[in-house]
C-alpha cells in the first residue's frame, strides 16, 4: 500500500498505547480510523482526537473475546465507511508470573484476547478485504515475544508465538489478493499494558500478574514513535516490523540453538 489517503483502518486496541500511536499516524496521513476497543471510553476520546486530524474516525465498543462483538464492529464499519482497506490486529494483554504458577484461567485469559481473539478479528476482515477485491493490508501485532520466551509470562509468549504463527499463514494465503500482511513485533513500549488485570473475568483464578511487566518496560520508546514505523512497514510490504535493534543478537543466539539441532541429526545408516 503506498498510500493512505481516503483509506479505511479498523484498529483493534486503538483506545490505548500501540494501537492508538498507530491509529493517529494514519489518521495523519489521511486515513479514516475506526477505533474498537473494550475500554469504551478510551476508544471514544481516541476517535475524537483523530477527528481533530481532519479525517473521518468512528469508535465501536468491542471485545475480541466474542464473536459477535466482532461481527457487530465489521457492520459498523461497513454502515459508516462502506468498507474498509486496513486493519490493525493489535488489542491484547498481558500477563507475568512464574511458569509453574500459571492457572488455566491465567492461560485461558491471555490466550483468548491475544490468540483467539487476534484470529477471529483476522478471519472476519480477511473475508471482506478478499470479498471487495481491491486489495489492502492487515498488520497483526505479535512481539518479539512471540519469538523470544523469557521464562516468565509463558501465557502471553505462548499466546504470541501463535499470532506469529497465524500471521504467516495470513500473508501466504493473502498475498494472491494483493493484500498484504505484516506481522508487528514490538519490542519494550511504554503503554497501559501493565493494567491488562483490570480486563479479567471475575472469580479468576491467577498465578501472576499484569504489573509484572511495568519495570521492563517503563523508559521504553512511546507508542506516538511506533506509529510511523508501522507505516513505513505497511508501505514496504515488510513481513515482520520491528521496533528496535536491542534484541537481534537474542534473534541470533536462538536461530544459531535451532540450526545446531539439524547439525546433530545423525547420518542415515
Ligand atoms: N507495550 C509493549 O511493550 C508491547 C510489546 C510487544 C507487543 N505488545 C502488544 O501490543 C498490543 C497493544 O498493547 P499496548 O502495549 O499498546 O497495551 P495497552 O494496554 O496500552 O493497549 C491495549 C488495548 O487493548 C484493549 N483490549 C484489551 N482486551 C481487549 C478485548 N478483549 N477486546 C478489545 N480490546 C481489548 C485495551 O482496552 C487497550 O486499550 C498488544 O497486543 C500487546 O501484546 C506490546
Amino acid at each position: 500500500m503506498e498510500s493512505f489517503e481516503g483509506k479505511i483502518a479498523v484498529v483493534t486496541g486503538g483506545g490505548s498505547g500501540i494501537g492508538r500511536g498507530i491509529a493517529t499516524a494514519l489518521a495523519g496521513a489521511g486515513a479514516h480510523v475506526v477505533i474498537a476497543d473494550i475500554d469504551g471510553e478510551a476508544a471514544k476520546a481516541s476517535a475524537e482526537e483523530l477527528g481533530g486530524l481532519g479525517v473521518r474516525s468512528l469508535s465501536v465498543v468491542t471485545d475480541v473475546r466474542e464473536t459477535a462483538s466482532v461481527d457487530a464492529l465489521a457492520a459498523a464499519t461497513r454502515a459508516e465507511f462502506g468498507g474498509v482497506d486496513l486493519l490493525i490486529n493489535n488489542a491484547g494483554v498481558y500477563l507475568g508470573g512464574e511458569m509453574r504458577d500459571v492457572t488455566e484461567d491465567d492461560w485461558r485469559f491471555v490466550l483468548d484476547v491475544n490468540l483467539d481473539g487476534v484470529f477471529r478479528v483476522g478471519q472476519t476482515f480477511a473475508r471482506i478485504l478478499r470479498e471487495q477485491g481491491r486489495g489492502g493490508h492487515v498488520v497483526n501485532t505479535a512481539s518479539v515475544g512471540g519469538f523470544i520466551s523469557f521464562g516468565a509470562g509463558l501465557a502471553y509468549t505462548a499466546s504470541k508465538a501463535g499470532v506469529v504463527a497465524y500471521s504467516e499463514a495470513m500473508r501466504g494465503d493473502l498475498e494472491p489478493e494483493g493484500i498484504g500482511v505484516s506481522t508487528l513485533c514490538p519490542g519494550a513500549i511504554d503503554t497501559n499494558l501493565p493494567a491488562s488485570d483490570r480486563l479479567r473475568r471475575e472469580g479468576e483464578k491467577t498465578g501472576g500478574s499484569s504489573e509484572a511487566l511495568s519495570p521492563f518496560i517503563r523508559g521504553g520508546m512511546k507508542p506516538e514513535e511506533v506509529g510511523p514505523i508501522v507505516l513505513r512497514g505497511i508501505r514496504a510490504n515488510l513481513p515482520y516490523i520491528f521496533t528496535d535493534d536491542g534484541m537481534r543478537e537474542l534473534f541470533a543466539q536462538r536461530f544459531e540453538t535451532i540450526l545446531a539441532g539439524f547439525d546433530q541429526i545423525a547420518p542415515a545408516r
